[in-house]
């Protein structure tokens, strides 16, 4: 498979396509070091041999914040060079930071825009992006990612609704440009050019008046131009359409583009991965084969494996789906693709990241704040003697399912798998469940649906299929609606 193969960037090999992009893990505390949990989160990607890790958003600055790691100072030096010991001493995943910059926000709702800046504290932020690279080289990472996207400082300059009017212009696409050069010609100073550094921006604002996958194309040229290694697309995640919780600072996804960035369950997988082909071929086109990472809702490996095979993407970045399953790239790699405990775009993880929670997943065994272990000897889970008893039912609009509790085999029943197929199409998971029981609100009569469910363990563990329950009910004839039953005075 194309997604097992090696990748060269700049001085390192990455042992696969495969990344985890940055997710903000709310493990350390508001003084910014590097802790064992958070490393612990990190070797766990690199047991599943996730080829790139891109550890979570890291502050170039000392800025207030909730918790949050940094690398605005040589003392986290230490922190980070552990992480990339213990990272290293467990498999050839290749690790990088993510660095970033980001400006003021109160409680009120306030928030500081870049128009705010004054030519010092630009000039000191782009020392403080080559700084905390040089910091990140020291520390030992094998590159280190510019932030680039969603809320924060560099991505407020690429945004079409920049409003600066001086060298960094919002009405011209240079001008937009302009900070990013100079913070990349300043890691570049500070940090070499012998070593990986990639950027993340956005494929598409998702805002009104934002830039579209039109002006990405042209940006990523621009990165490509300049020498970033490798380009990580996502979507969204702006402030402009943020909504303001009472006593909170502004989080930047909860608005439409929030959606767009961290898509839910209700949208369609892939969303985004026409945006990153797009980018991909067309600095292709131009001659620059600077890898490109395609991100959103991606969590099927004959998904993964397409993107790459017909040149959509170089690299399938899962950050929800690898934060559920570590293992996926092993799982893979091993011919164990059905052990994967699929991501269901629940989205709790997002959730905890907003209230400065800890980052766990929904899929995970209560209570615990790791991914729990691979697992290929022992039992898995069986149904007990005279099968899972699937039974449906079917009333206003909603398919009530229940079963029998599957018996755990070497370690616990983690969750069941509803797998569903509409009339004479492929099952997919529909939903994933803690309890022998779902309710089903997405049903259209006049189509003939069959389910079945999979009980599994924390290691993905899963039994064969229950029995299939079918259920076909009829279009809903409406009602002609007495002219009488319409008028109900008190
Ligand atoms: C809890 C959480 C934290 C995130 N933190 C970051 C971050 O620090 N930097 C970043 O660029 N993206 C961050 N993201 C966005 C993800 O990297 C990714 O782009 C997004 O979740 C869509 O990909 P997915 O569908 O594979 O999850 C975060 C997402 C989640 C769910």
């Amino acid at each position: 498979m194309k997604i097992l193969e090696p990748l060269a960037l700049n001085g390192i090999t990455l042992p696969n396509r495969i990344a985890v992009p940055a997710m903000v893990t709310r493990l350390s505390g508001e003084d910014g070091f590097v802790n064992q949990p958070i490393i612990d989160r990190y070797v766990r990607y690199a047991q599943g041999n996730v080829g790139l890790i891109v550890v979570e958003a890291t502050a170039v600055h000392s800025n207030k914040s909730g918790p949050l790691l940094r690398l605005s100072d040589d003392e986290f030096i230490p922190g980070h060079r552990e992480l990339v010991n213990q990272v290293h001493a467990t498999s050839d995943s290749k690790v990088v930071p993510q660095i970033i910059h980001f400006l003021k926000v109160a409680r009120s709702g306030w928030r500081q825009t870049i128009d705010s800046l004054s030519p010092e504290d630009i000039e000191r932020i782009i020392d403080q992006f080559g700084q905390a690279a040089a910091r990140a080289r020291q520390a030992g990472y094998d590159g280190v990612e510019l932030h680039s996207a969603h809320a924060y400082t560099l991505s407020s300059f690429l945004s079409r609704r920049n409003p600066r009017r001086d060298e960094y212009d919002g009405r011209t696409l240079e001008g937009r440009l302009a900070m990013f050069g100079r913070v990349m010609a300043s890691v570049r100073k500070h940090a070499g050019s012998d070593w990986t550094v990639g950027v993340r921006f956005l494929a598409e604002e998702a805002i009104k008046e934002g830039y579209t996958v039109e002006d990405a194309k042209l940006i990523a040229l621009r990165m490509a131009q300049l020498g970033v290694d490798y380009i990580s697309l996502s979507v969204g995640g702006k402030f402009e359409d943020a909504v303001h919780r009472e006593g909170q600072p502004l989080y930047p996804y909860t608005g439409y583009s929030g959606d767009r960035c961290m898509p839910g369950d209700w949208y369609p997988p892939l969303p985004h991965a026409h945006l990153a082909a797009s980018v991909k071929q067309y600095i292709n086109a131009k001659g620059y084969t600077v890898p490109v990472i395609s991100a959103g809702k991606i969590s099927d490996p004959d998904d993964a494996e397409r993107l790459l095979q017909t040149g959509q993407a170089d690299m399938i970045g899962m950050a929800r789906q690898l934060l559920a399953d570590p293992d996926w790239p092993k799982k893979v790699a091993q011919g164990r693709a059905d052990q994967i405990v699929r991501c269901i775009y629940c989205n709790v993880c997002k959730q905890l990241d907003e209230n400065f929670k800890e980052v766990t997943c929904f899929l995970w065994p209560k209570g615990v704040n790791q991914a729990p272990p691979d697992a290929t000897d022992g039992l898995g889970p069986r149904w007990p003697e005279g099968g899972a008893g699937l039974t449906a039912t079917v009333e206003r609009g909603i398919v009530k399912l229940s079963w029998k509790k599957a018996e755990a085999g070497a370690s616990p029943i983690a969750g069941y798998n509803v797998y569903r197929a509409e009339d004479d199409s492929a099952a997919r998971v529909t939903e994933a469940v803690k309890s022998a029981k779902h309710t089903d609100k997405m049903v259209l009569g006049g189509l003939r649906y069959t389910y079945y469910v999979r009980a599994h363990d924390a290691a993905g563990r899963a039994t064969p299929p229950s029995d299939a329950v079918r259920i076909d009910f009829p279009v809903p004839i409406a009602e002609p609606a007495s002219p009488h039953s319409e008028v109900h005075h008190a």
